[in-house]
């Protein structure tokens, strides 16, 4: 070989190198002049044979080549190294601020509600929307002629069905499937025929508790209230009991907590009574009892419940129950 010849092979060289545009055609190159076996390994093994006069300058013009191609293919590699893509996430910059919801308050009183009584060891019992009359009244010692059954007030279905309008059934289902002792909490979805107005909804919310075992007092109904009362609103709430009616309690009480605005001494929200009326309770009626398959001369029980729209209002300060219902973001967002 020639430095003619070699020159040639160069020019040719460099120009693959040159044209290659891709990484594989890139590392083609590369294989074929410079790697063990390529041919400027066999060219520096032909400098054996140059003519000694020849041989400084012939050594000299494959190191040049050598070096230039060297060059050339890791400038190309350079060129042609995939780039990692652009970060779809750029770290310096700050973070983009989406709005986190937050729970309705119907749902947040709930879960209040239902977790106080949870740690008294009550579990949570499920009833359907659609009821049947036995379950809603009958079975809860409702008489034939009392109010609430009225067309006016419920809701019924052509199937000779309603929609509950108490979770109240939600005790009779349980008691028919469960033997005592149980303690129970059941919040759902209640309907009656309401006008609307600013504290009357069709649909709306309540919570209902039952405990029954041998030898529950009322004692024992207004213990538990009373720790209900001070969990929900704060250490200092005292509770009363004022006598009432419902059919499927005896006795029955309505249950006041003191106003947690003015703390008893009397302001615009507890109308200057220093108390608010919170739910209605009692000792389950025999009858109820009887009507299950329980014997009520073994087993004794409280029940209680309470509206959670009603709840919510007086614990957020809300005025018209139908902002609970509107969905309207400037309100719920204060939550
Ligand atoms: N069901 C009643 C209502 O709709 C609330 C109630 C009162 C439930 C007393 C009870 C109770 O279990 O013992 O207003």
């Amino acid at each position: 070989m020639n430095l003619e010849e070699l020159n040639h092979i160069k020019t040719i060289a460099l120009q693959a190198a040159q044209d290659a545009e891709t990484p594989e055609a890139i590392e083609a190159v590369r294989i074929e002049y410079l790697s063990r076996k390529g041919r400027l390994p066999k060219i520096m093994a032909e400098l054996k044979q140059v003519p000694p006069p020849e041989k400084p300058l012939f050594g000299k013009a494959v190191n040049e080549f050598k070096i230039q191609l060297t060059d050339l293919i890791q400038a190309k590699q350079a060129a042609t190294k995939p780039t990692a893509p652009p970060s779809a996430f750029d770290l310096t910059q700050p973070g983009q601020w989406h709005p986190l919801g937050t729970r309705h308050p119907i749902t947040q009183i709930t879960q209040r509600i239902t977790t106080i009584f949870q740690t008294l060891g009550f579990t949570v019992a499920d009833g359907p929307d659609i009821e049947t009359i036995f379950n809603n009244f009958d079975a809860l010692n409702t008489p034939p002629d009392h109010p609430s059954r009225d067309e006016q007030d419920t809701f019924y279905l052509e199937n000779g069905e309603l929609l509950r309008c108490h979770t109240s059934p939600v005790q009779v289902r349980y008691m028919q499937s469960h033997t005592p002792p149980i303690r129970i909490i059941s919040p759902g979805r209640c309907y009656r025929r309401d006008t609307p107005d600013a504290t009357h909804s069709a649909n709306f919310h309540q919570i209902e508790g039952l405990y029954v075992d041998q030898d529950v007092s009322l004692a024992d109904l207004k213990g538990t209230l009373a720790h209900f009362a001070r969990e929900l609103m704060g250490p200092y709430v005292k509770t009363r009991f004022r006598p009432h009616f419902f059919p499927f309690t005896e006795p029955s009480v309505e249950v006041d907590f003191t106003c947690h605005v003015c703390n008893g001494k009397g302001c615009r929200v507890c109308k200057q009574s220093g108390w608010i009326e919170i739910l209605g309770a009692g000792m389950v009626d025999p009858n109820v009892l009887t009507n299950v398959g329980y014997d009520p001369q073994t087993c004794s029980g409280f029940a209680f419940g309470m509206g959670i729209e009603r709840i919510a209002m007086i614990l957020y300060g809300i005025a018209d129950i139908r902002h609970l219902y509107e969905n309207d973001q400037r309100f719920l967002a204060q939550f």
